[in-house]
C-alpha cells in the first residue's frame, strides 16, 4: 500500500480550481498518495458561512498539520491574514531561486532559502503621533519566534548541508537585533556542524547582489525578511514562480502546522482559460513533500518541473505553447519516470 499522508487543501478564487485539478493530476503520479481534505474558502463561501468556514478551515489544518492553500481574492478580509493570526504561524519559509526560462536582469545564479520571523518587528505597531510634529512606533522582537526560525533555519541547515547567514543591524538596534542575534548563536550552538555567519543586514543586501553563491540559508527579523524577499525575487525575475511556507511550532519549538502556497494571486484575467501556469503551486507540493519527510518524491516534483521549463516546456505567460492540462501532464509523466528509476533523458 502506498504511504498516505492527510493534507488539508483550502481552495480558493480565479484559477485556484484549474491549479486544484493539476494538483490532484500530479498527485495521481507520486509512489504516496495525498488524502486531499478539501475546505471551500473562494469568495462566496466565504460570504455565505463568514467566520464559519474559517472555524472548518483551522480545524482541519490542526488535524492534517499540513496544507496547501491555492489563491484567495482578498475582498473584505484577507484569507491570508485570518489564517496567520488563527494558526500562529510565525515563520515563513521562502525558497528563491533563478528558474530557467524566466526571464530576469540578474545574471547570476542565485538560491537563497529566506527563513522570516513573521511576526513582530515594526509591523506589529502602526505607531502613535507625538504631538503635531512627531510619531513614534515600537519595534517587538521576542525571544520565541526567534528561537523556532533559527531551529527551523539550522535544522533545514543541517538537512541539505548548507550554511546559514543571520542578517540584522546589531551594532544599532543593540537591544532588538542584539537579542535577535544571541538566540540565534545559541541556536546555532545546538548545531555545530552547521557553518554560520552573522552580517549587518544593509551590507547583506549588497553582497547578495555581488557574490549570491556565498548565501544559502538567510535567517531575518520580520520587516528584513519582507525587504530581502521581494528583492531576491526581482533578481530572479519570479515575483509570481515562487512558493512559500508558513509554519507554526509547538512549545519545543518543532513544526507543528505548515501551509504551503504559492506567491501569486487569483490571476482573475486568465481564469478558466486552462492558461495559468501551475509552476509555482507544484513547487508548493515539493515544499510539503520535504516537510512530509518525502524527500526524495519532493525532489523529483521539483526537478521534473525546473528541466522541463529549461527544456522548453512552459506555458504562455512563460513564452511557451503548453495549456494548464498538458503541461501538468508533462510535469507527472516525468516525476512518474523519475521515481521509477528510469535514467534521466540526455540534455537537448
Ligand atoms: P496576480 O498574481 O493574480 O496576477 C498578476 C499577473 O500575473 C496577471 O496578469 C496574471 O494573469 C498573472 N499570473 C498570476 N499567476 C499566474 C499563473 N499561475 N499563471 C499565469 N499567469 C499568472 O495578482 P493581482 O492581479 O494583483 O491580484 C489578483 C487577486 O489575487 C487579488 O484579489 C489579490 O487580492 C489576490 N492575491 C492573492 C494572493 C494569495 O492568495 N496568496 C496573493 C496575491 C494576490
Amino acid at each position: 500500500m502506498r504511504p498516505t499522508y492527510p493534507v488539508t487543501e483550502l481552495l480558493g478564487d480565479g484559477i485556484g480550481p484549474e491549479l486544484s485539478r493539476a494538483v490532484h493530476a500530479l498527485a495521481e503520479s507520486l509512489p504516496i498518495r495525498l488524502e486531499f481534505r478539501p475546505v471551500d474558502i473562494s469568495v462566496p463561501n466565504r460570504r455565505a458561512r463568514k467566520s464559519a468556514i474559517y472555524d472548518e478551515a483551522v480545524e482541519s489544518i490542526e488535524a492534517t498539520k499540513v496544507a496547501l492553500k491555492h489563491p484567495t481574492a482578498t475582498v473584505d478580509e484577507s484569507p491570508n491574514q485570518v489564517l496567520r493570526r488563527r494558526l500562529d504561524l510565525s515563520v515563513i519559509h521562502r525558497p528563491v531561486y533563478t528558474i530557467p526560462g524566466v526571464p530576469t536582469n540578474f545574471r547570476r545564479e542565485l538560491d537563497v532559502d529566506i527563513v522570516r520571523i513573521a511576526t513582530g518587528g515594526t509591523y506589529d505597531d502602526p505607531g502613535r503621533m507625538i504631538g503635531e510634529d512627531g510619531a513614534v512606533s515600537l519595534r517587538i522582537v521576542e525571544r520565541r519566534p526567534v528561537r523556532e526560525a533559527a531551529r527551523y533555519a539550522f535544522g533545514l541547515a543541517r538537512k541539505t548541508g548548507k550554511r546559514v547567514t543571520t542578517g540584522s543591524k546589531y551594532t544599532i538596534q543593540k537591544a532588538t537585533d542584539g537579542l535577535f542575534e544571541s538566540v540565534a548563536k545559541e541556536v546555532a550552538g545546538q548545531f555545530p556542524e552547521v557553518p554560520h555567519n552573522a552580517e549587518l543586514f544593509d551590507a547583506l543586501l549588497g553582497k547578495i547582489i555581488m557574490a549570491p553563491e556565498k548565501f544559502q540559508i538567510v535567517l531575518v527579523l520580520n520587516e528584513y525578511g519582507d525587504f530581502l524577499s521581494d528583492m531576491a525575487c526581482g533578481l530572479a525575475g519570479s515575483l509570481g514562480i515562487g512558493a512559500s511556507a508558513n509554519l507554526a511550532f509547538d512549545a519545543s519549538a518543532v513544526v507543528r502546522v505548515a501551509l504551503y502556497d504559492a506567491a501569486h494571486g487569483t490571476a482573475p484575467d486568465i481564469a478558466g482559460k486552462g492558461l495559468a501556469n501551475p509552476t509555482a503551486i507544484f513547487l508548493a507540493v515539493s515544499m510539503m513533500l520535504y516537510q512530509l519527510g518525502e524527500v526524495a518524491v519532493g525532489q523529483a516534483v521539483k526537478n521534473a518541473t525546473l528541466d522541463l521549463l529549461r527544456q522548453g516546456v512552459r506555458t504562455r505567460d512563460l513564452g511557451g505553447r503548453e495549456s494548464t492540462e498538458t503541461f501538468t501532464e508533462a510535469v507527472a509523466a516525468e516525476v512518474a519516470r523519475r521515481l521509477s528509476g528510469a535514467e534521466a533523458p540526455a540534455a537537448p
